[in-house]
Formats: structure tokens, C-alpha cells, sequence
């Protein structure tokens, strides 16, 4: 029984545990955040279209820190040079993988002709990859779907992967879901199609030297882990935002790390939040983030209420969020009563 335990325990170092790009929610205070929670973790970046890192403000666009790496920055786009030139721009600035985003169903991004609709375009997309690998050193990764709109071809799914790696692809992250590019919101898309699963598990079983990571719909340790079984690794988005102490959890399970109590790991926070107000950012653009650190916790919706309501305050600074622990650590401290 020891031995079985020892042997998950050590095969779990070896699996990857990820946050997923979200767009206006994983941006440099949000990632400075989750890496305070998971030490271990992957980060990825909002998607950003290759165009904007060549012609944007990258100091807004590719802001991050030392603290955040392993940092992927998402791509968005199909031109094949554009992501080549975006491609070098990231590596020179430091971030250590590269995804290009094969995933995203917007009407903004179809009319693009980048996203989920590249699911149809394995050619491109090979060419893409290849031009974004032959760019720089750093990683290129794909994250995608299982095909589009009424799709259901387990072989066309696994030849666009295969296109992919023989590319350059050096990890695939399956969202497993199609996604239905007419009919409903990118919203309705990360829930109304099927999750199947058991397609990124044929995906690995049969490429056992391919890194396979797993997302969509992973929102507890036990379903974590068990996805764990059957592939390289598990990329949570909205249950690590929403509930940021389940990425902790899992960080600390999967390494062995101890716990560490919600303030502290908050507390931790205070010097990057204060460099960042006191380079003009209001506090209410960091604490956003931090919302869901006591869901499911007595004093959690008292905590979400100080700081949303006292982050809009003119001036508000770190008291607020010392206020707002105090006010949860008592309603704990009456209900423990
Ligand atoms: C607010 C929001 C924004 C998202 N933006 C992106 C994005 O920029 N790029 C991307 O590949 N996926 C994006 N996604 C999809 C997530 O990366 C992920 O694939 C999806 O939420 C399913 O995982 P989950 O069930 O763990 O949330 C976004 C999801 C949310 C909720």
C-alpha cells in the first residue's frame, strides 16, 4: 500500500499542472497571484494576436515578471511570418513557451480566421507551427479542440495533432470539446458542447512520447488527479479563478509542498501589489483577482464584499485587504463558536 502511494506520489512530480489563458482574467496581477499559489504550475497569458506584439504596446501587452515563469504567452493568429516575427518577440522577452491558439470560437476571432476555425485547417496550421518553432529556442505549443461545429472524427482530430508535432509542436493541450462556431457565445462554448475525454486519453495511449494536457471541466482535486492517470497533465481555468485555493491545493499535493493558510499566501502578494500601485495601478485591478480565495469558507462572501466594495475607493491600499481578513477571520471565529 506504501509503495503504491510512494509511486502516484512520485509520477505525480512529474505531471503538469497548468492555469488556462482567459482573456481580461489572466493578465500580470492575476498570474503574479497564482504563482504565489502554485509554485509548480504553468501560467499562460491572455491570447494576443500576433499583430499586436509586432505593432502594439508590448510594455502593456507582454508585462510580466521573473516571479511568473514557467510563463507561456498565447498567440493569436494564422500568418505564418507574422507569428514567426511574434514568436521571436516573445522569446526575446523571456517567456518560455509559445501556444498558438486553435481554440477560440468569437465571431471576432473567426472573422480573423484564427482560433477554433483553424481545426479545419491542419496544413496551415502545421505551417504556422513550423514557422513559429524554426523563429526561436523556446517551445511552441498548440492548444486546441476536438474539431468544430457537428465534428466527430477521432482520426481527423488525431492527424491535425499529428500535423502539429511534426511540425514542432512539442505539447498539445486538448480543450475536450468541439466548438460550435454558430449558434452560441464563446460562453455557451466552454460548457454546451460534450466534453469527451476519452479522446485526449486515446490521443496519449497512442502517443506515448507526446505530452498530452487535459482542460475543460476539471474543477476538484479528485477529478485532477484522476485525469492525471491518463495524461501528462491538467490545465484549469475557471475553477482556479473562481476558487484559487484548489490550485494551491493541488500545486501542494502534486509536489508534496505543505499547505500554506489563504492570508499568508495573500500576504504574500503585498510587495508586488504595492510596486504596482505605487507605479500608478489602483488596487482594485490586483484584488479582483484575489475575490474567491475564501469560496466556500466561512466569512467568503464578507471578504469578496470588503474588497470589491472598498477597492473602487479613491486611495484604497492594503489596509482594505487587511480589513477585509480581519472581517473573515472573525465570522470564522463565530461560527467555529
Ligand atoms: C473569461 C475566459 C476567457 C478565455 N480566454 C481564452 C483565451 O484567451 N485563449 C484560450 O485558448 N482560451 C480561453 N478561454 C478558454 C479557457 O482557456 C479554457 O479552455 C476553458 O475555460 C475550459 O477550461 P475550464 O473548464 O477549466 O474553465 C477563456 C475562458 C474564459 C472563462
Amino acid at each position: 500500500m506504501l509503495l503504491i502511494l510512494l509511486d502516484k506520489l512520485l509520477n505525480y512530480k512529474e505531471k503538469i499542472l497548468a492555469t488556462a489563458p482567459m482573456m481580461d482574467w489572466t493578465d500580470a496581477h492575476c498570474r503574479e497571484f497564482h504563482r504565489l499559489l502554485a509554485p509548480g504550475a504553468r501560467l499562460y497569458t491572455e491570447m494576443v494576436h500576433a499583430k499586436a506584439v509586432i505593432h502594439g504596446d508590448r510594455t502593456r501587452l507582454l508585462a510580466k515578471t521573473p516571479l511568473q515563469s514557467p510563463l507561456a504567452l498565447q498567440l493569436g493568429g494564422s500568418e505564418p511570418d507574422a507569428l514567426a516575427q511574434a514568436a521571436r518577440i516573445a522569446a526575446d522577452h523571456g517567456f518560455d513557451e509559445i501556444n498558438l491558439n486553435c481554440g477560440c470560437p468569437s465571431d471576432r476571432v473567426q472573422a480573423g480566421r484564427f482560433g477554433a476555425c483553424l481545426m479545419r485547417e491542419p496544413a496551415l496550421v502545421a505551417d504556422c507551427v513550423a514557422a513559429m518553432a524554426a523563429a526561436s529556442d523556446v517551445p511552441v505549443t498548440v492548444k486546441c479542440r476536438l474539431g468544430v461545429d457537428g465534428d466527430d472524427d477521432y482520426d481527423a482530430f488525431a492527424r491535425f495533432v499529428d500535423g502539429a508535432v511534426a511540425a514542432g509542436a512539442s505539447m498539445i493541450v486538448v480543450h475536450a470539446r468541439n466548438a460550435w462556431l454558430s449558434g452560441l457565445s464563446p460562453k455557451e462554448n466552454r460548457d454546451i458542447p460534450p466534453l469527451r475525454y476519452d479522446w485526449a486519453h486515446r490521443l496519449k495511449r497512442e502517443r506515448p512520447a507526446l505530452p498530452v494536457v487535459l482542460n475543460g471541466g476539471i474543477a476538484t482535486q479528485p477529478a485532477a488527479l484522476d485525469q492525471l492517470v491518463h495524461v501528462d497533465g491538467v490545465m484549469l481555468g475557471r475553477a482556479a479563478y473562481h476558487d484559487p485555493y484548489l490550485l494551491h491545493a493541488l500545486d501542494a499535493a502534486l509536489s508534496g509542498r505543505p499547505l500554506q493558510s489563504r492570508a499568508d499566501l495573500l500576504r504574500a502578494l503585498r510587495p508586488y501589489a504595492e510596486t504596482r500601485m505605487s507605479e500608478g495601478v489602483a488596487l482594485k485591478h490586483i484584488v479582483r483577482h484575489v475575490l474567491g480565495l475564501f469560496h466556500g469558507q466561512p466569512g467568503g462572501r464578507l471578504f469578496r464584499q470588503v474588497l470589491s466594495e472598498g477597492g473602487h475607493r479613491p486611495g484604497a491600499d492594503w489596509q482594505l485587504v487587511e480589513q477585509a481578513l480581519a472581517a473573515t477571520a472573525c465570522v470564522a471565529a463565530r461560527d467555529a463558536a
